[in-house]
Parts: structure tokens; sequence; C-alpha cells
């Protein structure tokens, strides 16, 4: 895992040729460290570097990580501690004017944004809301940092989520999928960044056998066809959840294998009896939504089994008439 940074270490040349590729930014610089978190710090200080601000906007409900700057622009005071909160950020909310009034005030470097808010319930932000971000940070010489470490690597049948929008981002953060549970994240930076010698820096960052990890996983998503999978079968697998006639589901949302299902009871008895009666474990965010973020393979009869399990459960709970448990 650990060689010496003195020594140029080919395949983050390799891997950086081969992300740029995939992902539709061959002109971007690729700057690989560890975590999600370790992602965005790096993302926001180089944001904050290159305009000499320090302010931030970000979004009510976001979620960025644990670490100083990333926790500090994550909605949820219940993981920031005192040392976290330097008053740099404003929380926003999806509203273009309420976001233009506070980049007037001319202090802020960076507006950073989920291609989808995954821990914030699937919250999918409007192709609209997207471009106008974009036309707003450009024109106000502010960076654009889209948070892309739970909702990219092919994961909505597009690269990044916000390719969806056809926005370019001046900074792009990605973890998780990277390398397949190899702990391993990258930084994609726009050309418009000078690099300075020491501005950024890791130790274990890129390393060998990240590296490898994350260059088998580019490889087995163009084998597989992974990406286009996750957009077949998640729009499958969308359609049929919409279909279900039961009164308790509020809504369904996502975009390809991110999807999230809003319902009108608390879900924490629903996911017990997917896990213990169907052997199906999934994911949550606050009371009422359900994450459904299964790998990008996941088959249409597998897919279809999720339906089954859904709709048995809320049968047999009774929930189909709206009884609680
Ligand atoms: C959107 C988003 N950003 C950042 C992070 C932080 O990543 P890590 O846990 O690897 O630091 C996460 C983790 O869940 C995430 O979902």
């Amino acid at each position: 895992m650990f060689y010496s940074n003195s020594v140029r270490n080919p395949l983050q040349e390799k891997l950086a040729f081969e992300l740029g590729e995939i992902s539709g930014y061959p002109d971007y610089h690729a700057f690989f460290v560890n975590s999600g978190a370790e992602a965005n710090e790096n993302a926001l200080k180089l944001a904050s570097f290159h305009t000499g601000k320090k302010r931030v906007i970000a979004f009510r409900k976001a979620f960025h990580g644990r670490t100083s700057a990333a926790v500090e622009v994550t909605d949820n005071s219940r993981i920031t501690a005192p040392i976290n909160e330097n008053q740099h950020v404003y929380f926003a909310n999806p509203d273009l004017e309420e976001v233009a009034c506070e980049l007037q005030k001319g202090d802020v470097c960076a507006v950073i944004i989920e291609g989808i808010s995954g821990v914030g319930g699937i919250q999918v932000p409007s192709d609209d809301f997207l471009i106008g971000l974009r036309e707003m940070t450009q024109r106000h010489h502010v960076v654009l940092i889209l948070d892309e470490i739970q909702s990219g690597y092919g994961r909505t049948g597009r690269f990044f989520a916000h390719q969806w929008a056809g926005i370019r981002p001046d900074l792009i953060t990605v973890a998780k999928g990277i390398a397949n549970g190899f702990p391993f994240s990258a930084l994609l930076v726009s050309e418009a960044f000078s690099a300075q010698k020491g501005m950024l820096g890791t130790t274990f960052g890129g390393n060998h056998l990240g590296c490898a990890a994350a260059l088998s996983v580019i490889q087995i998503l163009r084998e597989e066809h992974l990406i286009e999978n996750a957009l077949q079968t998640g729009t499958y697998l969308k359609n049929k959840l919409s279909s279900l006639a039961s009164p308790l589901i509020r809504e369904v949302r996502g975009r390809g294998l991110m999807l999230g299902i809003e319902f009108s009871v608390p879900v924490a008895g629903i996911r017990e009896a997917l896990l213990f009666e169907h052997h199906i474990f999934t994911g949550f965010s606050g009371n009422n939504v359900l994450r459904i973020l299964p790998p990008l393979c996941v088959s249409a009869q597998e897919a279809d089994r999720f339906a089954e399990a859904i709709e048995s459960v809320l049968k047999k709970e009774g929930r189909q008439d709206g009884t609680k448990r």
C-alpha cells in the first residue's frame, strides 16, 4: 500500500487517464486520496486557495462527510462538534434566488452540492436548478463543486448524476465505488486551476494497490456494461415500484440504481420485515424513506424479487389498508 511519494507511480497516471476517459472529463486533472470526506476537504480547500475567499454555500439536508470542512458543509448538527462551527457556511434551499442573494455578498469561494442527495432522502436537483447554479457561479467566479461520492460512478445510468443536466462543474469528488470497497477517492479538477507544489498532499492517497483496484473497477464497468445496466434495471425497478398500488407509498424517486421510496409511515418495521423475512437489506433516510442502492450488477430478476418482497410486506402487515404496526 505504501511507496515513497518521491517516486512517480505510473498506475496513478494510468488511472487518471482511464477515469478521465470513462467519465467524460479527459481534460480534468485528478488528485487521489483515501475517502469521500478527504476528497471534499481538498475540494473546499482548493476552491478557497483559488478564490482567496472562505464562505461556502451548501444545501439543506446535505451530507459531505465527517471531517472539519466536510462536516461544516453537512447539514446535521448532531455530527458537528463546536470546533467545526466556524460560520463559513450558508445552508440554502434549492432555490436559485436564495443562492443568488448569498452570492451577491461577494465573499463566497464555493457552492457544493450532491449529484443526488443520498443521506438527505434521494432528493434529485432539477436539471434547471443545476443549470442555473452553473450559470450563476460562473458569473460570480465562484467554484462549483459536485459531490458525486454516492451518486457517481455509473449509479444513475450516467457516469455522474450531474451529467443528466449537461453541466460541467469546476471540481468533482468521487469515492465509494471507485475501488469497489478499497479505501480510495478522487478529486477531479478543471484545467482552470493551476497546481502549485505542496498545495495539496497525501501520504497514502493514490497508492499502488488502490490504483490497481480502481483500474480493475473501470475495466469491469466497461466489460460488464454496468452503467447501462444501472439505467436499464434502475428504470425497470422504478417503474415496478411506482406501479405498486399502496396508499402507504407517497413517492418513488431517484435515477438509475439510486432510488428512494417515501412512505407515509415510518420505515423501521418495513426494513425489519424485508431483512428477516426476505433477507433483503435496505438503507433509509430519516423516518419515512427507504434508500435503495443495489450493486450495479443487479439483475431484472432480483429487481422483481425486491418489488414482490415490498408488496408482500405491505400486504402482510396490513399496511395496504393503512394499518400501522
Ligand atoms: C454524498 C457523500 N459525500 C461524502 C461522503 C463521505 O464519504 P466517506 O465516508 O468516504 O468519508 C458520503 C458518505 O456517505 C456521501 O454519501
